[in-house]
C-alpha cells in the first residue's frame, strides 16, 4: 500500500508540474483527490490493514494528500499569474490616443416647451396638479358635463379598458379631481399625456400632450380669463403678439372660446406657419359650467371659474417649425439635437 501511495505521489507531482492550463490542473485534482480519485480509492483499502499498520498508512496518505494539494495550489497560482501577465501585456493602454467622443444629451423640444409653459404659469401664481393617465369615465366625461351621446365618448375616439375606465382623452379630468379634493380658491395647471383613437399622421398621434389650467374663486369673470391668457401669450410668444377669442362650444364651459394668436412668424401678414391667415389657433377655454362646479360640490352661486386647455405638441411644432408630429416621438437624435 505504501508503495502505491508513493507511486501516486510521484506521478501526481510530475503531471501537475507539467500541466499548462487551469482546466488541466482541475482535471488532475479530480483524478487524484476527487471522490472517485486514485487516493480515495487506496484509502478504501485501509479497513483491511492490521491495527499496527493503520496509523503508519494514515500518516503516509495524509502526507501524500497534503503534498498534492500544495503543489496543486502552487502551480495554480503560477498559471494564474501567467494568465494575468499575458492579459496585461496584451491590453497596454496608449495614453496618447485621442479620447472617445462623449455624446452630451439634449432636452427634447417638447420638454423644453413644457418647462417654459410651467415657468410662466408658476410665475403667475399657479400650482401644478397631476392626475392619472388611466382615468374613470366619470372624471373624463360625466363630471365634465359631457352628454351621453357625445362623439368623443365612442370607442372609435377613446381607448377603453372597461365601460367605466379609459385612457384620459384630455387633461380636463384633473379639473374634476382637483375640485373634488380642494375648496376654492383654486389656481392650478395640469400638464400631461393624453390619448385618443387617432390614426398617426403628420398632425395626429394617438398619444399627445396637453396643459390644462383652472382658476376658481369668488368673482372670477371672463375678463380675468382674457387677461390671464393674454399675459401668458405675451410671455410665451412675445410682447407684440395679440390674442383673439372666437366663440366655440365645450360641454364643460359656458361661454366657451377658442383662442387665436397673431402669427409670431410673420407678424400677422400671412405665411406658411399660419397657413396664410395671419392667425394661429392655440387653445380652448371658457368659464367653468355651473353644473361642473356643482358636481364637484362647489356652490356655483358663490364661486365662478375659468379653464383652458392647450395642445403642447402643437405649440412645440409651431414654435420650432416642426412639420410632422411623428418627429417628436421617433427619438431620432438628428432631429432632437437641433433644439
Ligand atoms: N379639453 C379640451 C380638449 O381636449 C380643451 C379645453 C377646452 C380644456 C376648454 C379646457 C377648456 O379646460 O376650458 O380639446
Amino acid at each position: 500500500m505504501k508503495e502505491r501511495l508513493l507511486k501516486i505521489r510521484e506521478t501526481a507531482t510530475e503531471m501537475i508540474e507539467s500541466s499548462s492550463s487551469l482546466k488541466e490542473l482541475e482535471d488532475l485534482r479530480i483524478k487524484f483527490l476527487g471522490k472517485k480519485g486514485e487516493l480515495t480509492d487506496i484509502l478504501k483499502g485501509m479497513g483491511k490493514l492490521s491495527k499496527e499498520e493503520r496509523p503508519e498508512m494514515g500518516k503516509v496518505s495524509n502526507e501524500v494528500r497534503n503534498h498534492i494539494e500544495s503543489i496543486l495550489s502552487k502551480i495554480k497560482e503560477s498559471l494564474e499569474q501567467e494568465a494575468l501577465n499575458k492579459k496585461l501585456n496584451s491590453e497596454v493602454i496608449d495614453v496618447t490616443l485621442p479620447a472617445e467622443k462623449v455624446n452630451v444629451g439634449n432636452k427634447h423640444p417638447l420638454m423644453k416647451v413644457f418647462d417654459e409653459l410651467q415657468d410662466i404659469f408658476l410665475g403667475m401664481g399657479y400650482k401644478i396638479a397631476e392626475g392619472p393617465e388611466v382615468e374613470t369615465v366619470y372624471n373624463a366625461f360625466d363630471a365634465l358635463n359631457s352628454p351621453d351621446d357625445h362623439p368623443s365618448r365612442s370607442t372609435s375616439d377613446t381607448f377603453y379598458f372597461a365601460p367605466d375606465i379609459c385612457l384620459r382623452p384630455h387633461t380636463s379630468s384633473v379639473q374634476i379631481r382637483t375640485m373634488q379634493n380642494q375648496k376654492p380658491p383654486i389656481k392650478i395647471i395640469s400638464p400631461g399625456r393624453c390619448f385618443r383613437f387617432d390614426e398617426l399622421d403628420a398632425t395626429h398621434s394617438p398619444m399627445f400632450h396637453q396643459l390644462e389650467g383652472l382658476v376658481v374663486d369668488e368673482n372670477v369673470t371672463m375678463a380675468d380669463l382674457k387677461g390671464a391668457l393674454d399675459l401668458f401669450v405675451k410671455r410665451f410668444f412675445g410682447s407684440n403678439i395679440r390674442t383673439k377669442f372666437r366663440p366655440h362650444h365645450f360641454p364643460f364651459t359656458e361661454p366657451s372660446a377658442e383662442v387665436d394668436v397673431t402669427c409670431f412668424k410673420c407678424g400677422g401678414v400671412g405665411c406658411k406657419v399660419c397657413g396664410g391667415t395671419g392667425w394661429i389657433e392655440i387653445l380652448g377655454c371658457g368659464m367653468v359650467h355651473p353644473d361642473v362646479l356643482e358636481e364637484c360640490g362647489i356652490d356655483s352661486e358663490k364661486y365662478s371659474g375659468f379653464a383652458f386647455g392647450m395642445g403642447v405638441d402643437r405649440i412645440t411644432m409651431l414654435k420650432y417649425e416642426i412639420e410632422d408630429i411623428r418627429y417628436l416621438f421617433e427619438n431620432d437624435m438628428r432631429m432632437i439635437d437641433q433644439f
